[in-house]
């Protein structure tokens, strides 16, 4: 299949009906795989992997891959380029970490030969866990390098030599300038989600990059969706590359049912509150657009007595991790966040996804309802929305090929007269991520509370 474009292998129909007009079903093979009835998908050991590896995908629990995992592994361990879209949640980890694990053998001094390079450092985390996981009966070796923490730790783990790193940009080029780390003898170089990266302008840092990569070396470029600067980063960074796309007619999970629920800007909290009150729900990851819009909507949740995490840029590393474990493990049932989290991190569980603000973007919202309804299991994705805001909503709805069924929540009195405005509330002049950050279009400044 190498040098084929494998074209769009998800364009199974979904069943309509149920609760919404997308997701309704509850066929679970829908959501994670394209295989028709009666045709049997093909074990791990039948992908050309070597049983060390066979048998640690068989501890963490998979029993057979998943589309992009059964398609891209074969051409991952052919050593070709490789570009590849698959929905959120569908296993695009395993997809490169199982064939680059294959091609390495054992543990080789003394520079890393394998690069991943992850857009946030929580992300960056969760792939060198999976990493060392199914490495688990090799002797391969991995670095973590990001940023928010000490350079110690991290130092040490380059200087006693790794055969991976993970890494998140900014933190890589300290070490890279420092010469504490050398690419030379890279033999494979993942662009994993960096999407979003690149239209955040670290296209030139991750030019750098390839720069001082081997020219003879694999490059692979994973993400859920695949954007147009991506043309200019294969010109410079990939040679002949097969292309895979898995469901590009839907990029969302189909396990995920959509809703969207109007509301007045005023009333936006009173709904979130009686949406979480009337919502059977395991735990829920909210998005806000902005920092501050985070940190308030978590403080009145917890005044609400809710038990919330929040994540956000402006937190500390040692926070951040502190949310997203608490959040992980159960003590929270509530994670605000920002499109920080909206990124590939994987919480089990997570049954509910609510967009307090509507995403900048539908990619955005792709990405965070993707959070949700991960590996099949179902999840819902509620997004409240204002007046002004339809012309989003159309674009939504075109960009998921879906119209989105609006809501409106029983018993909710939407003519209540809406509680005394709160400081900055509902403003977005302060955006989770630069690319927007010139936005101006939205003039309130927004203070923090008290
Ligand atoms: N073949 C598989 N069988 C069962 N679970 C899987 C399989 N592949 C991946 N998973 C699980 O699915 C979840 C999502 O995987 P991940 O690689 O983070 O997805 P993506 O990068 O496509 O967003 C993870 O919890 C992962 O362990
Ligand atoms: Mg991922």
């Amino acid at each position: 299949m190498p040098g084929s474009e494998t074209g769009d292998a998800g364009q199974d129909e979904v069943h309509l009906g149920g609760r919404s007009v997308i997701g309704g079903s509850a066929d679970f093979s829908l959501a994670f795989g394209p295989f028709h009835r009666g045709i049997r998908p093909m074990p791990f050991n039948k992908l050309g992997l070597y049983s060390s590896i066979v048998r640690a995908v068989a501890a963490k629990g998979y029993g057979e891959p998943t589309p992009i995992q059964e398609q891209a592994i074969p051409v991952v361990l052919t050593g070709r380029d490789l570009i590849a879209s698959a929905q959120t949640g569908t296993g695009k980890t395993a997809a490169f970490a199982l064939p680059i694990l294959n091609r390495l053998g054992g543990h080789k001094l003394p520079a890393p030969r394998v690069l991943v390079l992850e857009p946030t450092r929580e992300l960056a985390a969760q792939v060198d866990e999976a990493f060392r996981e199914f490495s688990q009966f090799t002797g391969l070796r991995t670095a973590l390098i990001h940023g928010g923490v000490g350079y110690g730790a991290q130092r040490n783990a380059l200087h006693k030599g790794s055969d991976i790193v993970i890494a998140t940009v900014g933190r890589l080029m300290d070490f890279l300038h420092e010469r504490a780390l050398r690419l030379d003898q890279l033999e494979c170089l993942v662009l994993d989600e960096v999407d979003r990266m690149l239209d955040m302008g670290f296209i030139n840092d991750v030019k750098k990059i390839v720069s001082l990569c081997p020219k003879q070396r694999q490059t692979l470029f994973f993400s859920a969706t695949v954007p147009p600067e991506i043309e200019a980063v294969a010109r410079f960074a990939l040679h002949d590359p097969v292309r895979i796309a898995i469901g590009r007619a839907r990029p969302v999970n189909e396990s995920v049912t959509h809703a969207i629920y109007p509301v007045s800007p005023g009333l936006k909290f009173q709904l979130l509150l009686a949406l979480l009150a009337k919502t059977d729900f395991h735990s829920v990851l909210i998005f806000t657009r902005t920092k501050h819009g985070a940190d308030r909507i978590a403080h009145r949740l917890k005044e609400a007595r809710h038990s919330v995490a929040v994540l956000h840029g402006n937190r500390s590393q040692a926070q951040r991790t502190a949310a997203l474990a608490g959040f992980k493990e159960g003590k929270y049932e509530v994670m605000v966040a920002t499109d920080i989290a909206a990124r590939g991190i994987d919480v089990a569980g997570v049954s509910h996804v609510i967009n307090y603000d509507i995403p900048m973007t539908p990619d955005d919202y792709v990405h965070r309802i993707g959070r949700t309804g991960r590996a099949a299991a179902i999840g819902d994705a509620f997004t409240l929305v204002t007046p002004a805001e339809a012309s989003e909503v159309r674009q939504i709805e075109r960009f998921i090929k879906a119209s989105i069924p609006q809501l409106k929540l029983e018993g909710f009195d939407y003519r209540a007269t809406p509680p005394p405005s709160r400081a900055g509330e509902g403003d977005r002049s302060e955006l989770s991520h630069p690319l927007h950050a010139n936005d101006r279009n939205h003039p309130h400044p927004s203070r923090r509370r008290a």
